[in-house]
């Protein structure tokens, strides 16, 4: 960077380290890893405190406040935890907003089955600075989704957006769930293709990983209709053998501790009874039933969407269902007995405060504003008025800064239909969703659009 670049107000100029993106995911990743989900005393949060409807563990009992991991987050055999955390700071690029920034969902708003929404590439130029300001703006990805290490998402989101994504600024819906690695020790593990989402588990941090596949294998009358196909029957692990030696002798021995679904099902039938069965048991060990159906370990959902946008034209059932499916059959097969379980994700407040601490670190991370306020305005993008709007106009009520909720039409959300949440704004796509951030932005300091924006001008507008 030239001396005569003007300087930005309280930035210092430091070395930048060889490829900044680089150094940017490590020092985002590393540090993600500090972020703690929940602060040391928080209860589970439900949505907030004026919508008690629908909060995160439908008893509203206030659950158990969880240890913080100790910082590293992963353990170190996982492929999320960066080699090194070069100390090389970043130095703050001047052309980088620090006074608002985006959020965006990506299933029905980026991409939808896999394939990315053309706008969406077109965004992410004017993010980036292809816009008639000059300016770049700082964004981070907020999904629901899962079933792989967030680096692989990130890889690619990378190859379906043709841009940079780093895991600094990404969260799926099971990235809070590392924080549980050292609550629980043998855990059930549902969802995802394959194995998929018990590497990721063990990638987190679990010690003692089961799938449904394991259960199957271990008793081939779980699921009646369901035989394991010779793939997965040598995928999946033999639940007594790694355990000879130890007390465990049969099935019945095994106490499964907690029940994670991670990402959405691919065999809801056997799913389901399996986590029947576990919810249905006598302080959750296998094989066994509780007289007052009142002893199952705790079931925590990375989300609870009941629908989601995929390549079909109509939207898609997704866990949310599953969840709702667990609960109503619960009651049914118990004699009216009520189930309580948990769902992280959005549209809880607590998933919108985390992605808060991560904007933070990732705008010091990658563009250099260590010393900025978090910006005053947060544009998040959706397509699911439930959880996208729903959460976000939450948010925006109990934080300080303002969450600015706009849902587009690409995805859940029907053109013409009245969303059940409000949005501040509704737009075709996501590439009129940042146009509009980026004209309200201007419109605010009456900066008529058309010409680059001097460093000067950005400062004396306060946009940097
Ligand atoms: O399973 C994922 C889906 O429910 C929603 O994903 O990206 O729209 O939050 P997303
Ligand atoms: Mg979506």
């Amino acid at each position: 960077m030239s001396p005569t670049t003007p300087q930005r107000p309280g930035m210092h100029s430091r070395n930048i380290s060889s490829s900044s993106f680089a150094s940017a995911f490590d020092v985002a990743r590393s540090k993600l890893g500090e972020l703690a989900f929940y602060e040391e005393d928080d209860d589970l949060p439900d949505i907030s405190s004026s919508e008690s409807a629908g909060s995160l563990s439908r008893d509203q009992s206030p659950s158990p406040s969880f240890e913080i991991s100790d910082g590293g987050g992963s353990s170190p055999a996982s492929p999320i935890s960066p080699a090194t955390d070069p100390t090389t700071p970043v130095v703050a690029d001047p052309d980088v907003v620090d006074n608002f920034a985006f959020a965006f969902d990506i299933d029905g708003v980026l991409i939808r089955g896999g394939k990315p929404i053309p706008e969406a590439i077109e965004a992410m130029k004017v993010l980036n600075g292809e816009n008639e300001y000059g300016i770049k703006i700082p964004y981070i990805f907020l999904t629901n989704g899962g079933g792989k290490f967030e680096v692989e998402r990130c890889h690619d989101l990378s190859r379906q957006l043709e841009i940079d994504v780093s895991p600094g600024q990404f969260i799926c819906g099971h990235t809070p769930m590392r924080e549980f690695a050292s609550r629980y020790g043998t855990v059930l593990v549902i969802g995802g293709e394959g194995e998929k989402c018990r590497e990721v588990a063990e990638g987190y941090g679990f010690r003692d990983v089961i799938t449904p596949g394991d259960i199957m294998k271990a008793n081939e009358a779980t699921a009646p209709f369901r035989q394991l196909t010779a793939a997965e029957h040598k995928n999946s692990r033999d639940l007594l053998a790694g355990r000879r030696g130890s007390k465990v002798t049969k099935l019945s021995d095994i106490v499964i501790e907690a029940i994670f679904v991670f990402a959405d099902s691919r065999d809801w039938a056997s799913d389901l009874q399996i986590i029947l069965d576990v919810a249905q048991s006598k302080g959750g060990r296998l094989e066994t039933r509780s007289e007052t159906f009142d002893e199952g370990p705790p079931i925590y959902f990375s989300h609870s969407d009941v629908l989601w946008s995929a390549a079909h034209e109509h939207a898609r059932l997704g866990m949310g269902a599953l969840r709702n499916i667990v609960e109503t059959v619960f009651t049914d097969t118990t004699g009216g007995k009520k189930l309580n379980t948990h769902a992280f994700g959005k549209p809880q407040v607590a998933t919108f405060e985390f992605a808060t601490r991560l904007l933070q670190q990732w705008r010091a991370a990658q563009h250099g504003l260590t010393e900025s306020e978090p910006p005053a305005t947060v544009y998040f993008v959706g397509d699911t008025p439930e959880s996208d709007i729903r959460g976000t106009n939450a948010m925006n009520e109990k934080s300080k800064n303002e969450w600015y909720s706009i849902l587009v039409k690409t995805g859940v959300y029907q053109a013409g239909t009245e969303p059940k949440y409000k949005p501040r704004r509704l737009v075709d796509t996501v590439l009129d969703a940042v146009h509009w951030g980026v004209k309200r932005e201007m419109g605010r300091r009456g900066v008529k659009g058309g010409r680059k924006l001097s460093l000067d001008e950005k400062v004396q507008l306060g946009l940097v």
